[in-house]
């Protein structure tokens, strides 16, 4: 057991003298991805105007999960949200400057947040309601926005009076984006439902918003095991992968899964993990499964450690130099993302809705499972050490722990 020594010593190393890849500034594997916030002036009032506000998600992979997105902004002067539709401000600060009609809030820097689903139909608008999820742009395309209109007052009401709110922030509910200063842009245009006129906004103004796992200042979230139909061995995830154990109880920070007592909680930013060598939330194996002569199978079953979270829409992106040659997925949903390299070797896969596309709490039903049937490609099929097992895997556009490459099983 050699191999168990040497890789220990390369973790060690690993551990203490790189930085987690989760801190780089961006994301390598989604350079250009971001968020874009569209204010569209669509009609000016006696105190202000009314303005469609739009959160378009356009990376590729990285959605917004329960418990969803808060967005917050300064007002440059003393504007006021007299009302709301299809989302609704935290908190309504001091109105106490208004008699009769007070404002639904009158704070300086107002954070809105979505509304759910629930919501009666008079109240919404279209692109609302969705509970603060927004899909990624290629898990769905179509829920990849979401929308709230406000009418704001004690505001200029001419395109030469308005002021721009400043410092947008948005959060999910942790952070993680950084917002540029809005922009005033060409005003958005509307095909009519009968797409027989088009109208236009009034005014409009972007903002652009960039995701970086250096805000986010958190460990690792996500390990990978290796194991191989012909060898028993099996590499596990590296010990505190995602942080060091410490003593089984909740308020140190793990949960033993033998306690009686199982936490129940909704989803919550903060992870609790069952207690293991490596405590990451969500653990994911790689199983070469069967070997045949013309093809090669693989299972991947990720378990979800973590009782403080039901993971909705989850995905994964994984680089292996077969995937252009995936033959046949079981069990989720797949796109090669073409645009990321230039040799086709990394894809997206995610879950099938209403099938398995929520990951479930820590426990009996927190795990999913999927196969990949590859057809092999005589020239660089090799059953060398290494070379069956993924290069990288993300879990949610979080970079996984990978085992190192000694301790990969072997592959006869
Ligand atoms: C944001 O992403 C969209 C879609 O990829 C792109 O067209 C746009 O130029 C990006 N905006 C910025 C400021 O990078
Ligand atoms: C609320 O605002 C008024 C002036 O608009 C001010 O006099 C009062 O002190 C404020 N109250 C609090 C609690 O900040
Ligand atoms: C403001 O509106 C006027 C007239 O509608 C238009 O000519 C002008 O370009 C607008 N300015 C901006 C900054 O949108
Ligand atoms: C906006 O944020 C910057 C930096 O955080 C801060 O210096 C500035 O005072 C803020 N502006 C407003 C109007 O809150
Ligand atoms: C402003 O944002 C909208 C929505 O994302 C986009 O369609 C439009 O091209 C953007 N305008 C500019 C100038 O970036
Ligand atoms: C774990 O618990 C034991 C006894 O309860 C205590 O002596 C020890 O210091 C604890 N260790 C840590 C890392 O908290
Ligand atoms: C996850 O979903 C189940 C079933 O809908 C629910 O009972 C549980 O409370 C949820 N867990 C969290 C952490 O929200
Ligand atoms: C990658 O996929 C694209 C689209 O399917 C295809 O046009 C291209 O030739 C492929 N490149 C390689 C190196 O296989
Ligand atoms: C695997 O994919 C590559 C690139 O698309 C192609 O050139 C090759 O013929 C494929 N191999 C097999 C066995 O289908």
């Amino acid at each position: 057991m050699s191999f168990l020594s040497k890789s220990t010593v390369l973790l060690l190393f690993v551990l203490c003298c790189t930085s987690f890849t989760s801190t780089e500034a961006y994301d390598p594997l989604v350079p250009n991805g971001n968020i874009t916030i569209k204010w569209d002036v669509v009609n000016w009032t006696p105190v202000g105007y009314v303005a469609v506000v739009t959160i378009y998600n356009y990376q590729q992979y990285r959605h917004i999960e329960a418990p969803g997105w808060l967005l917050g902004w300064t007002w440059a002067n003393n504007e006021v949200i007299w009302s709301i539709f299809g989302g609704q401000t935290t908190e309504q600060g001091n109105c106490s400057r208004f008699k009769g009609n007070i404002p639904r809030c009158c704070k300086k820097s107002p954070t809105v947040v979505d509304l759910s689903p629930r919501t009666p139909h008079n109240q919404k608008i279209a692109n609302c309601c969705k509970g603060g999820l927004i899909s990624s742009m290629v898990q769905d395309p179509a829920n990849a926005a979401s929308s709230f209109q406000l009418s704001v007052g004690s505001a200029g009401n001419t395109n030469k009076t308005v002021r721009i709110p400043k410092n947008i922030t948005l959060n999910t509910p942790g952070p993680g984006y950084t917002c540029g200063p809005a922009k005033i842009v060409r005003p958005s245009k509307f095909l009519s439902a009968d797409k027989r006129r088009i109208t236009q906004a009034l005014m409009t103004w972007n903002i652009t918003c960039t995701f970086s796992h250096f805000l986010t200042h958190k460990a690792p979230t996500c390990c990978v095991s290796l194991s191989s139909f012909n060898n028993k061995a099996i590499a596990p995830c590296p010990a505190s992968s995602c942080g060091r154990r410490k003593n089984n109880t909740v308020s140190r920070g793990c949960v033993d899964p033998k306690s009686p007592h199982v936490p129940g909680h909704k989803n919550n930013i903060t992870p609790l993990v069952q207690c293991t060598s490596h405590m990451c939330p969500i653990k994911i194996q790689w199983h070469l499964k069967l070997n045949y002569k013309d093809y090669w199978r693989v299972t991947i079953r990720i378990t979800n450690l973590n009782y403080h979270m039901n993971y909705t829409q989850w995905n994964l992106i994984v680089q292996h130099p077969n995937f252009d040659n995936l033959t046949q997925v079981f069990g989720s949903k797949y796109e090669a993302l073409t645009s990321l390299s230039t040799t086709n070797d990394t894809a997206m896969l995610w879950g099938i809705k209403h099938y398995n596309d929520v990951l479930m709490q820590a426990g009996r039903y927190g795990k999913v499972h999927l196969e990949l049937l590859f057809r092999k490609d005589k020239a660089t099929f090799t059953s060398k050490k290494g070379w069956a097992f993924p290069q990288r895997i993300y879990f949610n556009g979080d970079s996984c722990v990978l085992p190192p490459p000694d301790a990969y099983p072997l592959v006869a």
